[in-house]
This record gives structure tokens, C-alpha cells and sequence, in this order.
């Protein structure tokens, strides 16, 4: 396998490090560091056309990957997701060109697979015995999953008010997990004293390099399923930020290739109301965002007090004329019944946050019926049934 990964480059003071060693953040001023590619190699040695004769999962974009020998690639055939024309649910916003990407058949039930699956193997590829994350849950039943593949030892940190399924899951993986009295933000702080004691490589969204390189694959796809052309609109419900960040580096890629023509799709970012510390920010006007006080949402990934990578959120909207938007937990519980009963989609409630997203951005006239609209639906509601009975007594 022919590898075209250089260096990692800091996103904000772009200062450069290598890339075959563990690393986490920048050393000179603390952000987020991203792996570069030989693009122009790539280009005057590949054309888009190779991946359709590929396995159905992430890793048929390899090139665009990190890893440099196949036999380090820990997989549980992620990605590749059905990208479906909504059948129903379109008619019934009054949308031709209504499209949904379904994350919930992902291993694990959750677009996290993909990043987990790129992070373990690097970690694996640059000798990592012992790895550790804070998670709302999805992602911490990732990293058991592909953890227990690449036999190291995993802990993950969850706030324990988690859902049930994340918890047992992450368990029955084999991790050693710790329920933690308070928000994502505290977990990390027992994360990290793991990190600093024993030496454990930290996983954390964006606090490593390669998480993100799994994610971008949704942005290939995208493109890919499109026939190599681009939506105009792409809907994220966003936490840590990893997801958004991912596909707009992916169709950065994309452009710098000369596989895409079509203009730049305009991100659109979607927070609860109860933890919108992103959109607040970006709406202001600000770069970074304030840690947002008291978060409560029953979309656990979405409930996400502070992010490392906001100004990477914040960037991407900016870049491509989107907008951030939040909305409540009614209607991510509307937004599920919707998914559910027009497109036999059961989502997790971040998923059906982008319809509530959706329905905003109608109302306000910034999207009209004939616009071609992607939504990301992250997770499998499945994971969640211990939160949502409540909204489904008879
Ligand atoms: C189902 C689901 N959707 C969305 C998110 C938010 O993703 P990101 O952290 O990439 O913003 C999460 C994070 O846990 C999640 O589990
Ligand atoms: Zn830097």
C-alpha cells in the first residue's frame, strides 16, 4: 500500500511536526494539529474512478488515509453508509431534492466508528499499548469495540447519566470504564490524569491527530454516492465537532484534487438549546466559544460544554456562508418520530435534531423546495432507549 501522508500541520499557528510518532496537540500553542497529504501526487497518480471497484467501507479512500501498512488497519467495515433520496419525508417539507446519510448502520450503531477505526490504527500503527477517551457515550462504545480488536488496553470516562446501551456496551467490549459524576468536560479531567500517571495515549476528539481522518471519509462519500458532485446545504448535529470539521476537510481534499466542480456546500451547524456553545459564538461573532454554563440535553453527544475544535466549527460555517442553529429537545424528539415514521429511520436524538434544523431554516426561507439538502443522521436511535421511552407511552 502506497502511503502520500507528509507531515501534521498545526490549524492555527501552522506549525509543522512529524508524523510517525504519538502525538496530541500543538506544542507551540496548544490547538489542533491535521494531517497533511502529497495532493499533488495523488492527483497525477489516482483519479476518482479507482474507489468504485473498492471494498464497501472508509478505508476504500486509503490514500487519503493516514495509515502506511495495511496490516495496522483495524476495521469492522465502517462507512460506505447508505446515502438515500428521502422517499417520504422531502414531500412532506415540500423538498425535491431531500438526502440522508444513514450513520445508524455503522458498527456500533454511530458515525464514531469511522473516527475510532482511523485513530486506533494509527495509535496501534505508532506503537500505543493503552488508550483513553472521555465520551458521551457513542464514541466510548467506538473505541471499546475497535480497542478489544487491536487487543490494547482501553479506559473510557462517561458522565453517568450516559445511556444505558453506551454503557454496557463499552463494558461488554472490554474496556474498563468509569461513570463519572458530571459532563463530558469532567471526564476528561480523569482522562487526562491517566494520560499524565501512567502514560496512556489520549484519544480525545480532536486532542489527537487521526480521529478526524475517519470522519472526512463521510465528505469522500458524499461526493462519491453523488457521483462526484456536492449538495448544497449539509446539516450536522454538532458536539465535540469532529463530524462537521471532518467532511469539510474531506471536500477541501476534494477540491485541491479537481475531483469536485460544484461549489462549496454551506454548513450548517445544529446545537441543543440547552448546550449551544458554538453557535452562540459564532452567531457573536466570536472565534472561540465560552464554556456554556449548566448544559443539558437528552442528545448526550450534543451535550458538549466546550470544544477544543470550535474555531474549526466556527471556520467551516464562515468559510461556506452556513449558519449555526439550535434547537430543543422537543423538537429532536419531532424530528425522530418524523425520520422513524416517513423513512423506517430509527435515529438517535442528535439525528433528529438536523430535521428540527431543517424545518428552521424552511420557515425562514433560507432554504426553498428546490434546493438539494444532505442531512446527517449520526447514530441509531437503539442506543438511546432508556431516554426515549418517556416520548413513547402510550
Ligand atoms: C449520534 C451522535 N451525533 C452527533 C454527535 C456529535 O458529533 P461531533 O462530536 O463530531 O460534533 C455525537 C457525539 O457523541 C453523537 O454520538
Ligand atoms: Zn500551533
Amino acid at each position: 500500500m502506497k502511503s502520500y501522508l507528509t507531515i501534521l500541520e498545526c490549524t492555527y499557528c501552522f506549525a509543522e511536526y512529524p508524523s510517525d510518532e504519538l502525538i496530541n496537540l500543538c506544542i507551540k500553542c496548544g490547538k489542533v494539529l491535521f494531517p497533511k497529504y502529497d495532493l499533488n501526487l495523488i492527483k497525477k497518480e489516482l483519479n476518482p474512478n479507482v474507489f468504485s471497484n473498492r471494498s464497501s467501507n472508509m478505508w476504500r479512500y486509503r490514500e487519503l488515509m493516514p495509515i502506511i501498512k495495511e496490516s495496522n488497519i483495524v476495521s469492522l467495515n465502517e462507512g460506505f453508509t447508505p446515502l438515500i433520496k428521502s422517499s417520504n419525508l422531502g414531500d412532506k417539507l415540500g423538498l425535491k431534492n431531500l438526502l440522508i446519510k444513514d450513520e445508524t448502520m455503522n458498527p456500533t450503531g454511530s458515525f464514531k466508528a469511522r473516527g475510532l477505526s482511523a485513530a486506533i490504527s494509527k495509535a496501534k500503527e505508532l506503537g500505543a499499548k493503552s488508550i483513553t477517551i472521555p465520551s458521551a457515550g457513542n464514541a466510548g462504545g467506538a473505541m471499546a469495540a475497535y480497542g478489544a480488536l487491536a487487543k490494547l488496553d482501553t479506559y473510557v470516562f462517561m458522565p453517568k447519566d450516559t445511556p444505558l446501551a453506551n454503557v454496557i456496551e463499552t463494558k461488554a467490549y472490554g474496556a474498563e470504564v468509569q461513570l463519572i459524576d458530571g459532563y463530558i468536560t469532567d471526564a476528561g479531567k480523569f482522562s487526562q490524569n491517566l494520560v499524565s500517571s501512567k502514560g496512556v495515549f489520549d484519544v480525545s476528539t480532536l486532542k489527537e491527530p487521526y480521529r478526524v481522518e475517519g470522519k472526512k471519509t463521510m465528505g469522500f462519500e458524499i461526493a462519491e454516492q453523488l457521483n462526484w458532485t456536492l449538495p448544497e446545504f449539509i446539516i450536522y448535529p454538532t458536539g465535540g465537532g469532529t463530524g462537521i470539521v471532518g467532511i469539510w476537510k474531506a471536500l477541501h481534499e476534494l477540491k485541491e484534487l479537481g475531483w469536485i466542480k460544484d461549489p462549496m456546500p454551506k454548513m450548517i451547524c445544529v446545537q441543543a438549546e440547552g448546550c449551544s456553545p458554538i453557535v452562540d459564538a459564532f452567531l457573536k461573532g466570536d472565534d472561540f466559544a465560552d464554556p456554556f454554563k449548566n448544559p443539558s440535553s437528552i442528545a448526550s453527544g450534543m451535550r458538549v460544554p466546550a470544544a477544543i475544535g470550535d474555531y474549526l466549527v466556527i471556520r467551516s460555517l464562515r468559510e461556506s456562508g452556513g449558519t449555526g442553529l439550535k434547537v430543543s429537545d422537543e423538537e429532536m424528539i419531532k424530528g425522530v418520530k418524523y425520520l422513524s415514521e416517513n423513512e423506517g429511520i430509527f435515529a438517535a436524538p442528535e439525528g433528529g435534531a438536523t430535521i428540527a434544523g431543517l424545518q428552521k431554516l424552511l420557515d425562514r426561507g433560507e432554504i426553498n423546495e428546490n434546493n438539494k439538502v444532505l442531512l446527517l443522521v449520526t447514530g441509531s436511535g437503539f442506543k438511546y432507549l432508556d431516554k426515549l421511552s418517556p416520548f413513547f407511552e402510550d
